[in-house]
């Protein structure tokens, strides 16, 4: 079974009303099994967005409490990784997550998402995971890395495996899964149930297609062509002016075709025509123009 995780959705800004956080609560067509991830720092915070997600009826398929943010503003609010270094909170935010939703008569899974620890000092996530199991998590997922160690370094998958032995409910693993080769090494070291990929589905959302079907048994296909993978980019970004208009589509489109092109012919021209394009329809003639380029050499 599949399924994808929002971007973080701040409890405070769902309270506030704030437009932004909304934004970021959209639809996408054909999606299913899409879990929203909050965060925050107060138990009670959790509690009234959950409640004005009810009022506006958009409680999600699943809840993703997130505490493995490592970003100084998020952290130094007491909320991302910061719940990782008190326990009792951590425990009280999840809990009052499951309330709110018990109170509603709303059934949904409550995941959270953590990392091995605050530092090598500090590696607490199976003590961690007994805690959140205790507060009624329905199941958690490990970034195996510190968070001093934000993305750097390669994850160490033991701790993955640690919190397996250490509490009943389902673990997924994360950090450094970038294949189905991969996946299948995380599942048979650690003993995780799944896996979540995270940096090698940037600009790659084809990724796993191959993936599953390595864990299936089956021969994956190729990696798409050139101007495949440009076809896609301009999906994408038929996608985004629908969500957000031509302009700023445009711009954010930015960093996702730098994702997208990495390693092909003639990218880093493309990319320093891409950031001088305001609007989605010069964005769009660049990229048709590119793809009819690259269509050729292949
Ligand atoms: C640009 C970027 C944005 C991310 N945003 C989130 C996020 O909103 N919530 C989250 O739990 N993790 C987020 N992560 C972390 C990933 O989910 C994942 O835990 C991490 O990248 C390790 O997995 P990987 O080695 O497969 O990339 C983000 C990572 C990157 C690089």
């Amino acid at each position: 079974m599949d399924g994808t995780v929002t971007e973080m959705v701040s409890v405070d800004g769902l309270v506030r009303n704030n437009p932004n956080t909304w934004e970021l609560l959209h639809d996408v067509p054909g999606e299913t099994r899409c879990a929203v991830q909050l965060f925050g720092a107060k138990p009670e915070t959790f509690s009234e967005a959950l409640g004005v997600l009810a009022a506006h009826d958009r409680v999600p398929d699943a809840i993703d409490v997130n505490m493995g943010c490592p970003v100084r503003k998020v952290v130094g609010a007491g909320a991302g990784a910061a719940l990782m270094r008190d326990p009792v909170r951590a425990g009280r935010v999840v809990e009052s997550v499951v309330e709110a939703m018990e109170r509603r008569r709303v059934r949904r899974p409550v995941w959270v998402k953590i990392r091995s620890g605050w530092d090598d000092d500090s590696i607490n996530a199976p003590a961690l995971a007994r805690v959140l199991q205790d507060a009624w998590a329905s199941g958690i997922t490990v970034h195996a890395r510190t968070r001093r160690a934000h993305y750097s370094g390669r994850a160490d998958w033991r701790v993955i495996a640690d919190v397996v032995d250490a509490v009943k409910i389902p673990v997924l693993g994360n950090g450094d899964v970038r294949s189905g080769e991969d996946a299948v090494a995380m599942l048979s070291e650690t003993g995780c149930l799944g896996v979540m990929v995270g940096r090698a589905a940037l600009g790659a959302p084809w990724i796993f297609d191959p993936m599953i079907a390595i864990l299936d048994g089956r021969t994956p296909r190729g990696n798409p062509r050139p101007e495949e993978r440009i076809r896609v980019v301009l999906c994408h970004l038929e996608m985004e002016v629908a969500l957000r208009g031509s302009e700023r589509a445009a711009r954010f489109m930015r960093k996702h075709i730098h994702w997208y092109t990495h390693g092909l012919p003639g990218s880093a021209r493309l990319r320093e025509r891409v950031n001088h394009c305001n609007d989605a329809e010069t964005l769009h003639r660049v990229l048709a123009g590119y793809r009819a380029k690259v269509g050729n050499l292949s």
